[in-house]
């Protein structure tokens, strides 16, 4: 018995097999869900690089479909949905794991940032999740859960974060106001604030060596996450183990987030904290 034995739900964010909703996806599976997938759209038809990345990752285990969808789209999101309708009747879950900024406004301090990269960032890493809910609302069977992925720099300053900082910061407001908005369906909303993944996205964000090794020092658990720890985490808050938790961001973090400053032990003092 799974956890998602005749339970259907839709996964946009595959880019490759480092990504993080292939980490939450490959739960999903192994607890016997059902799933339709998209891709980034591809520019030359004829070399669907993006499409077959996701296709060889998702069709050996079974899913339903894969379709493109660019979210800053209207008409690719309404196909996804028309799709998801005919496909499934209703849905039980949804996983948002996207985001993108252009990287010459990622790189600078946020108050170079341009206006044409502000919205587009806004646009597809916080409005997809708005677009996404609008949608999947009518379709969606009481006890649905919706996921998006954050970070802490959503909360806090991170150096190098910069602009996504203030989308993440925008994306955990709308799961707080959608939560409270789609709860009387039955439908819950959360956000997972994972910490740092080698992903295409984590290796646009600052020194993510560095990002690595400052997680290994100041978080209590002393090391980072796994893959199959945010797999795991977000497989959870998909599934009815959840069902009370709605409007909340889950800091999958070896907790690094509760921390106001160095551990004793961080900079070689070992001895000097055991005392
Ligand atoms: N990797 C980390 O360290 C980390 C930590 C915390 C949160 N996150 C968040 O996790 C989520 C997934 O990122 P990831 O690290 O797995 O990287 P990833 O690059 O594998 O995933 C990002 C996804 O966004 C998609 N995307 C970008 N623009 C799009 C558009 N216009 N239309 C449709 N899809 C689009 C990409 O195709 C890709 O699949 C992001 O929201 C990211 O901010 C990542």
């Amino acid at each position: 018995m799974g956890l998602f034995d005749g339970k259907k739900g839709v996964v946009f964010g595959i880019a490759n097999e480092r990504s993080i909703a292939w980490a939450i996806t490959q739960q999903l599976f192994a607890q016997g869900a059902e799933i339709g997938f998209t891709h980034l759209p591809d520019k030359d038809p004829e070399r669907p690089k993006n499409a077959n990345k996701v296709k060889k990752l998702v069709e050996p285990l079974g899913a339903k479909f894969v379709v493109p969808c660019d979210v800053q789209k209207d008409e690719d999101l309404d196909a996804v949905f028309a799709k998801i309708t005919e496909q499934f009747g209703k849905i039980d879950f949804v996983l948002h794991s996207i985001a993108f900024a252009p990287p010459a406004d990622l790189t600078q301090e946020v108050y170079k940032c341009s206006r044409a990269g502000f919205s587009l960032s806004m646009d597809i890493s916080v409005y997809s999740l708005i677009a996404m809910c609008g949608r999947a609302k009518a379709i969606m069977n009481p006890g649905g859960s919706i996921l998006t992925l954050t970070y802490l720099g959503g909360e806090k300053v991170i150096p190098g974060y910069n602009l996504m900082g203030l989308c993440k910061s925008a994306l955990e407001s709308s799961v707080e106001y959608i939560a409270s908005e789609m709860g009387a369906d039955g439908v819950r909303v959360n956000a997972l604030s994972a910490g740092p993944v080698r992903t295409i996205s984590a290796s646009g964000v600052g020194d993510f060596k560095k990002m690595l090794t400052l997680y290994e020092t100041f978080s209590p658990l002393r090391r980072n996450i796994t893959e199959e720890e945010v797999g795991k985490s977000g497989m959870f808050l998909l599934s009815d183990m959840s069902g009370g938790i709605t409007g909340e961001t889950l800091h999958v973090d070896c907790g690094y987030h509760v921390m106001g400053g160095p551990p004793l032990d961080a900079f070689g003092n070992k001895a000097e904290a055991s005392e």
